[in-house]
């Protein structure tokens, strides 16, 4: 394993991960370097550090998940801290009122480090201020999902090298996705040209202003991509009709090896997760070899060990 150059506190100095927005250049990418040495100690036999030991992590999910959740468990128990998971199915409409009191309770249990989804945007902001320990945002609402955003570059960076001047196609539902927002932030912050892709109900207003090409058409934003990014239609969060019918969606915006020829030849394929195979994506391009799905999902307990890491050496007593 390299030793660090400098120490991520050192080059990291926040006590909360509430967004990529905000974020310098050289802090992600001390990030991302960390999260390599990550990825060697999760291909070990022994996984285990030291740096979280006698640390409690509480792991708070007002919105299901799988991936991220797990992965944030695995992350924080390889790094020795005591990780509990709460998942709390929140009505809506008593949304305030259930996070704050929830965030008030588990703040009396002194928890070092609160890791928390809510399907609103601006919550886990909010949760932040009301706590004494770290947050990290796991995704709240369309708005911020950072540790996805620097997943996705840390897979990125391993196989196209520095990010800067690579072309980026983020597809599909611009408009409900974190993952996203997040991912543009990131990816404009390291230099990288990077397009939107999308039915024009399912392109924000504004999106202009974020620095970002804007298409409507699949084949003309594709054309020349280094790496494709997929998202997945978040029918969850659609009040009223966005695309007339799946089958039409899969028709202009899925992506299928015809599609994807217009991108470079060896350009890669990203998706998040979870899938909705033949909506957004073929099955044949999500399980062929152009595909990063699968090591996207190692790459993201990496990323999550190297953000409770370097959160963690700014933890009082840290
Ligand atoms: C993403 C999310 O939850 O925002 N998934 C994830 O974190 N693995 C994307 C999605 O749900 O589509």
């Amino acid at each position: 394993m390299n030793e660090l150059k400098a120490s991520p506190a050192a080059v990291f100095a926040h006590r909360h991960l509430l967004g990529i927005e905000g974020l310098q250049a050289e802090e992600i990418t001390a990030l991302l370097d960390l999260a390599e040495e990550a990825v060697e100690v999760s291909r070990q036999v022994e996984k285990k550090k030291a740096v979280l030991r006698g640390r409690t992590q509480i792991n708070l999910f007002f919105e299901s998940s799988t991936r991220t959740q797990s992965s944030f468990e695995l992350a924080g128990k390889r790094l020795g801290a005591d990780v509990m998971n709460m998942s709390v199915a929140s009505s809506s409409v008593k949304k305030g009122e259930t996070l704050i009191d929830t965030a008030i309770t588990l703040n009396a249990m002194n928890p070092d480090i609160l890791v928390v989804r809510h399907h609103a945007a601006g919550a886990v902001h909010l949760l932040a201020q009301k706590v004494g320990c770290s947050v990290i945002n796991a995704g709240d609402g369309a708005h911020e999902h950072p540790t996805q955003a620097l997943l996705d570059a840390l897979t990125i960076r391993r196989h196209k090298g520095p990010i800067h001047d690579l072309t980026v196609a983020i597809c599909g539902d611009i408009l409900h996705s974190r993952v996203a927002r997040s991912n543009i932030m990131l990816l404009n912050a390291l230099g990288a040209r990077v397009r939107c892709i999308g039915p024009s109900t399912l392109l924000p207003k504004g999106l202009d202003r974020l620095g970002v090409e804007i298409f409507t058409d699949m084949r003309a934003g594709l054309t020349d991509a280094d790496i494709v990014m997929m998202l997945r239609l978040q029918r969850e969060r659609m009040d009223g009709s966005f695309v007339p019918s799946v089958r039409e969606y899969f028709h202009f915006f899925g992506l299928d090896a015809e599609k994807l020829s217009f991108a470079k030849p060896g350009a890669l394929v990203m998706h998040p997760g979870p899938m909705n195979r033949g909506v957004e994506i073929d099955s044949a391009i999500a399980d062929g070899p152009q595909s990063l799905i699968r090591e996207q999902v190692e790459m993201g307990v990496a990323v999550r060990m190297a953000v409770l890491e370097a959160l963690a050496q700014n933890l009082p007593n840290g």
